[in-house]
């Protein structure tokens, strides 16, 4: 299994804030989120692969088999890879257990990851996010701290599935924090102020290294 994807890095243009791992939406590719990523954390390290999955010629970083139902076999594999090449990266580049920072899609993956691969992550902030996966799964999330902004008028992720997601990284110990915006499925200004304030918080209280 190859851990190859295509991606940009830029490197920390500070001292002592951790990596962000961006993850874009369906249609979106690597550069999407990168000022995203340096408004929230301008002096993080920003790594930011491009999913390889073509959906109609759209990135995307697992396959579905409609709108909201996944083709979770894919959503494994794939999330087993993306944690694969995170690991490389970290070692390649010299930098820490990167937060996640991911959209709709890349949300999703950024939790399958957080439960498949519980060590990848220090952190995500999920906008956007589904339950990516039904399995019963209790990996240790203790200590990791996760932000879900879901949106009050989202027509892709219906509100029981986001509270679900939230309850499943709460019981496997991550410390979450659930927002509803009064927004639907695209980011807003909204979701800047508060990843931002939430980066905040996360980035003076603890350290990405600290697990
Ligand atoms: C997904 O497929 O991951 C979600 O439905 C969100 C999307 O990409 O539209």
């Amino acid at each position: 299994m190859t851990s190859e994807f295509i991606h940009r890095f830029v490197p920390a243009k500070g001292e002592g804030a951790p990596p962000l791992l961006l993850l874009h939406g369906t249609g979106g590719d690597e550069n999407d989120l990168l000022q995203l990523g340096a408004m929230v954390s301008p002096n993080s390290a920003l790594l930011s692969p491009r999913g390889r999955v073509l959906e109609n010629g759209m990135p995307r970083f697992f396959r579905r088999l409609a709108e909201g139902v996944f083709d979770e076999d894919d959503v494994r594999r794939r999330a087993l890879e993306l944690a694969d090449f995170v690991e490389v990266e970290r070692l390649r580049c010299g930098i820490g257990r990167p937060i996640a920072l991911g959209y709709s899609n890349g949300a999703n993956i950024a939790a399958a990851m957080m439960l498949l691969r519980p060590d990848a992550l220090a952190g995500a902030a999920l906008l956007r996010a589904m339950v990516p996966l039904s399995d019963l799964l209790r990996p240790d999330l203790s200590g990791v701290r996760v932000l879900i902004a879901s949106g009050m008028a989202d027509p892709i992720v219906p509100p029981s599935n986001s509270t679900r997601l939230a309850a499943m990284l709460q019981a496997a110990g991550a410390n979450v924090s659930h927002e509803t915006l009064p927004v639907g499925h695209q980011l807003s200004r909204a979701d800047l102020d508060l990843v931002r304030e939430w980066f905040r918080t996360v980035h003076t209280r603890e350290p990405a290294e600290s697990r």
